[in-house]
């Protein structure tokens, strides 16, 4: 019911966008078999500008494709009639329509999984138990040795990075990339559109108002004090003062430690950081397919503050076919977001540092 219902959605939401040019998209999630990996798989099984998802992980990919494999979602794109006899996966009826193909890939087949992508998501690693820099060195290794195998693959991919800490894999998967002599800092992205769920989702709460009705741009990076939401730039939140505000952007920036401590110890956010990556997939998608003013934050190479020295940020981004278009400035801050940036700045810094150390390093 629910898998129908959000189908439609998506379908007609599609269908205002993108007409005639549609174009086939193939995803691939590495990591899926994982908390998150899992419903993101499902959800972009939902989404009809995904023509071919491709689900790999070093443990249970090919059963997290059987079970998605199953949905009776299709997709929207323009395929050709068949010939008698064609052995296809693809039904000819209509025009305009198609299945999706699910394939799911063992641990060994990482570059079949990679052949022929659109898009890469990498949810893969662990989560974190305490902060998100504990588990550097685990997701370090695991974040490089996937980008190796994209930029020898499928080096023109759209890479999509939630494997934390996003402030240092983002600058990994780019040192890969330039390694292998194939980087495009415009295909880059860090995930970090989970922030600003919930910061939209929280100032509506403060405001008594529908979360549709509330946009935040959160800028910075992703950790901790490395995030900055732009509260003085919406309706809802530019009267918030005093002890309000500074609960509200402490529980922006900190709100991934209430999940991980009412899972005690089991994990970290999963189902809505996979809706948050869906959605940030979604809009990459709707850009890679023509469609103009998509514009959201993500973690990418950023001239914004490079002469500090700080050459990966999170703003505003238009995406367009291509993956970035154009990176817009930050608008005008209030003195306390301008204290936040002050405070963001530094650790950020050390974070991107230690990621491009890290690939020096190896
Ligand atoms: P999980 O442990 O449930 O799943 C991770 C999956 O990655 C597992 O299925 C594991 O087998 C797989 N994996 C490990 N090494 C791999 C490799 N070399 N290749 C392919 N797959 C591999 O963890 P969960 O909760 O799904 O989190 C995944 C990552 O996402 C963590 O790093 C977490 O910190 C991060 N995260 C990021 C957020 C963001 O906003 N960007 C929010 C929440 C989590």
């Amino acid at each position: 019911m629910f898998a129908r219902s959000a189908a439609r959605a998506l379908k007609s939401q599609s269908r205002q966008f993108s007409s005639s040019a549609t174009r086939q998209s193939k995803v691939a999630v590495l990591g899926a078999g994982g908390g998150i990996g899992q419903p993101l798989s499902l959800l972009l099984k939902l989404n009809p500008h995904v023509t071919e998802l491709s689900l790999y992980d070093i443990r249970g990919a090919p059963g997290v494709a059987a079970d998605v494999s199953h949905i009776d979602t299709g997709s929207e794109v323009r395929v050709p009639r068949l010939r008698p006899h064609s052995t296809s996966h693809v039904h000819a009826h209509p025009h305009r329509t198609a299945l999706i193909q699910v394939r799911g890939y063992p641990a060994d087949k990482l570059d079949q999984a990679l052949e022929g992508t659109d898009v890469v998501v990498i949810p893969a690693g662990v989560p974190r138990k305490m902060t998100r820099d504990d588990l550097f060195n685990t997701n370090a290794s695991i974040v490089r040795d996937l980008a190796a195998a994209i930029a020898r693959v499928s080096p023109k991919a759209k890479v999509l990075v939630i494997s934390n800490p996003v402030n240092s894999t983002v600058p990994i998967v780019s040192a890969v990339f330039e390694k292998a002599g194939v980087y495009d800092p415009a295909h880059i992205f860090g995930v970090t559109t989970l922030d600003v769920v919930r910061a939209q989702r929280f100032l509506a709460a403060v405001a008594g108002t529908d979360p549709k009705n509330v946009k935040v741009t959160v800028v910075g990076g992703h950790s901790g004090a490395t995030i900055v939401p732009l509260l003085s730039q919406t309706p809802q939140g530019k009267s918030i003062t005093g002890e309000a505000y500074e609960k509200l952007v402490h529980r922006i920036q900190f709100g991934g430690d209430e999940v991980v401590q009412a899972k005690e110890g089991a994990g970290s956010a999963t189902l809505s950081m996979a809706y948050a990556g869906a959605r940030f997939t979604g809009d990459i998608l709707r850009a890679l397919n023509g469609e103009k003013g998509v514009v959201t934050p993500t973690f990418v190479k950023s001239p914004l503050f490079a002469e500090q020295g700080i050459d990966f940020f999170s703003s505003n981004v238009e995406l367009g076919p291509n993956g970035v278009e154009k990176i817009h400035g930050l608008g005008e801050l209030s003195e306390q977001e301008k204290k936040l940036l002050e405070a963001c700045l530094p650790e950020l810094k050390k974070n991107i540092e230690k990621g491009k150390k890290f690939v020096q390093q190896s």
